[in-house]
């Protein structure tokens, strides 16, 4: 199999990972100069909730996750590990999205949305680590060919609506605007 659902879900991860390069970047400006770039956070949250959240974790949790599940009990037990952690990372996103439009006068929000910024860089990081390395070869160990084949097309099925919104052109040219570092201030 040359482009299997796997291949598919490790490609989304290396542009997720754009965007958590960028929030690195922004923690250690934050923690530097003690202001916050507002709109290139409100940008890394609309694409974490749109395309991370939205587009690449509806494929996992509402067609990998369930597959898997039913195939085999010690799979089960990483999905729900994994699970939780996309709970986690959204947390974070919540948080961020909170503290935002008080960014600019209150000091408690710029430590907020460093800190759960640089908890979700983190936390991505490792969850991106054990997808690529412990659930995808299990992925491709547990389904065969065909089963593969039948999630790819079910996948097709997301990504057709998204390009159909142009979502999908879009969330990759913003992932793309934010591995660029913001002009110096
Ligand atoms: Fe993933």
């Amino acid at each position: 199999m040359i482009d299997g659902p796997t291949d598919q879900l490790r490609r989304e991860h290396e542009l997720v990972l754009i965007v958590v390069e960028a929030m690195e970047r922004e923690v250690a400006d934050i923690e530097k100069t003690g202001r916050v770039h507002s709109e290139r956070v409100a940008q890394m949250i609309d694409f974490t909730r749109h395309f991370t959240d939205g587009n690449h974790h509806t494929k996992e949790e509402e067609l990998l996750f369930p597959l898997l599940e039913e195939r085999s009990a010690s799979a089960g037990g990483t999905v729900s590990i994994l699970l939780s952690e996309h709970e986690a990372a959204r947390d974070c996103i919540r948080k961020t999205d909170a503290a935002l439009p008080d960014a600019e006068r209150s000091a408690a929000a710029r430590s907020a949305i460093a800190e759960n910024l640089k908890l979700y860089a983190f936390l991505l990081r490792l969850h991106i680590g054990k997808e690529d390395t412990v659930l995808f070869p299990l992925t491709e160990r547990l389904l065969n060919a065909q089963e593969q084949e039948m999630l790819s097309a079910e996948f097709e099925r997301v990504e057709g609506e998204e390009t159909e919104t142009g979502a999908s052109e879009r969330y990759h040219a913003l992932a793309h605007t934010l591995a660029t570092p913001p002009a110096e201030r």
